[in-house]
């Protein structure tokens, strides 16, 4: 009887399920989309059991549509939306609130009055996150003090937190757990000491009695119920989906790179067993710890990847579809001199300016729809060419020697060649892209697979990772810099634009 490892990516639009072979192929996916509710300007919420619900689907259907039966998955592995925070009555199951999204922003200024009061400082030292709505310590306080009576169910018991992750454990297997590397984005969690923080606690007046158990990200937390597959699975890996596609390329030893191209581009490097300290605020984040052994991350994130394409397409027009921008942007030979920096929801790292606004420069008599897709197609280039080198910055400064070889990129605008080139060139690395670009299901795949020892070691599923595309960089280091000089200075006119 062939076996396989079933893994669920829980994204932000849609959820996945995604069947992977020994080899680590991809043997069978179903994916379905679901409701996003904006109540409010600056708002972003998720129906907890319109996630459940479509997660079960395509975790059902998968199995279904390729004759796959629940006993020959050896073992479910979960990747997750992160930092989104719901909160849940442990014996009715039901959702007290809707979940508050990652993207949500009101709790803006309760991280503002925070920052006065001179907390930021101890909240980056500790959990190693920037002071940011973002994470899920604010929106858990504002659920508390905005549902009635929560705070006090909370205090006795009858509540329980989590983040995505923690929900579905809790509906496939009836367990109340986060792994280490989800629990490091709450903005509650000791990254030093491993364990949630009681000073973090206090701060954000957050019950101790509501918070998940923390796991491995690859250890066997329970067996699915029953009746979800007609029979019981063990759910054995959980990451959230970013540090899952940092395993899932492979990116194992200090110094590796992948960088998700995405509406938004994440990039993460390993940065070994202990946590690197930030000075130009990047996020330092827990990446796995599997077989007893927690390894760090750097992340930096873009808000505008491939949603800069997106605007191409629906806020210009000069494009039908996303795909379409490779063409138009190769009609001309290079972006004429124009730069365009999409700061149209602010900047994230390494700048974090909220009121940073889009700004279209360097425009000429002879500039055309083919100059601005192409300065669109390489400002996702440029804003990442900034990350790494802030990582490159943050590494040599805490004196470690760690070499940098290649970026592994996946995400959807990672198909596009002329992306791929550009950023190449200006990273003055080779980028590689990868035969299964399905990287955060197959993370969860592989944390899931080696705690039920379907796959043997991690240097088994290393190997197993394959290029399908290599790009070399081609441009002279003096036009490299000059052009990256030139994009600092575009960036600073972006810079406090609204404030
Ligand atoms: O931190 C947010 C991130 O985990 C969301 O990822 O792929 O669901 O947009 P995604």
């Amino acid at each position: 009887m062939k076996k396989y490892i079933l893994a669920l990516d829980q994204g932000t639009t849609s959820s996945r399920a995604i069947l992977f072979d020994h080899q680590g192929r991809i043997a069978g996916c179903a994916a379905q989309e679901y409701p996003q509710h904006y109540p409010r300007p600056g708002w972003v919420e998720h129906d907890p059991n319109d996630i459940w619900n479509s997660q079960i689907t395509v975790a059902r259907k998968v199995l279904q549509d390729n004759h796959v039966d629940a006993r020959q998955v050896q073992a479910i592995g979960i990747a997750n939306q992160r930092e989104t925070t719901l909160v849940w009555d442990r014996k009715s199951g039901e959702p007290i609130a809707p979940a508050i999204v990652w993207q949500d922003r009101r709790t803006a200024d309760l991280c503002e009055r925070l920052r006065a009061d001179g907390k930021a400082g101890m909240i980056a030292e500790r959990t190693g996150l920037e002071l940011d709505a973002y994470f899920s310590a604010t929106k858990l306080k504002w659920l508390l003090d905005h549902v009635p009576g929560a705070r006090e169910r909370a205090r006795h018991g009858a509540l329980a937190f989590g983040t995505i992750d923690s929900w579905l454990a809790w509906k496939l297997c009836g367990a109340h757990v986060t792994d280490v590397s989800n629990a490091s984005r709450t903005m509650l969690f000791n990254i030093h000491l491993m364990r949630w923080d009681a000073d973090l606690l206090q701060l954000f007046d957050i019950p101790e009695q509501l918070l998940p158990q923390v796991v491995s990200s690859s250890e066997e937390i329970g067996v699915t119920r029953a009746n979800w597959f007609g029979a019981a699975i063990p759910v054995a890996g959980i990451a959230g989906d970013q540090q899952a596609a940092t395993f899932g390329q492979a990116c194992h030893s200090p110094g590796m790179v992948k960088n998700t191209y995405g509406t938004g581009c994440f990039m993460l490097m390993h940065v070994g067993k202990q946590p690197a300290v930030s000075r130009h605020r990047l996020l330092s984040t827990v990446g796995w710890r599997v077989d007893g052994r927690t390894e760090y991350l750097l992340e930096g994130g873009v808000f505008m990847g491939g949603a800069t394409v997106q605007w191409l397409r629906d806020g210009l027009g000069i494009i039908k579809r996303s795909s379409d921008v490779e063409a138009l942007a190769s009609s001309v030979p290079d972006s004429g001199g124009v730069l365009l920096v999409p700061a149209f929801a602010g900047l994230g790292a390494p700048h974090w300016d909220p009121y940073a606004r889009g700004a279209l420069l360097g425009l000429t008599r002879g500039s055309g729809a083919g100059h601005i897709a192409r300065a669109a197609v390489e400002s996702i280039a440029y804003q990442s060419a900034e990350l790494l080198e802030a990582m490159q910055r943050d590494v040599a400064a805490s004196h470690r020697a760690i070499p940098l070889a290649e970026v592994r990129a996946d995400g959807g605008a990672a198909r596009n060649d002329l992306l791929m080139q550009f950023q190449a060139d200006l990273l003055g690395v080779p980028v590689l892209r990868p035969r299964v670009t399905e990287t955060t299901a197959l993370g969860a795949a592989h944390l899931a697979g080696l705690a039920v020892g379907y796959w043997e070691s991690r240097e088994e599923i290393a190997a197993q990772w394959q290029c399908e595309r290599r790009f070399d960089p081609a441009m002279g280091a003096d036009q490299r810099q000059s052009l990256l000089a030139r994009w600092g200075r575009a960036v600073e006119r972006a810079k406090a634009w609204d404030a």
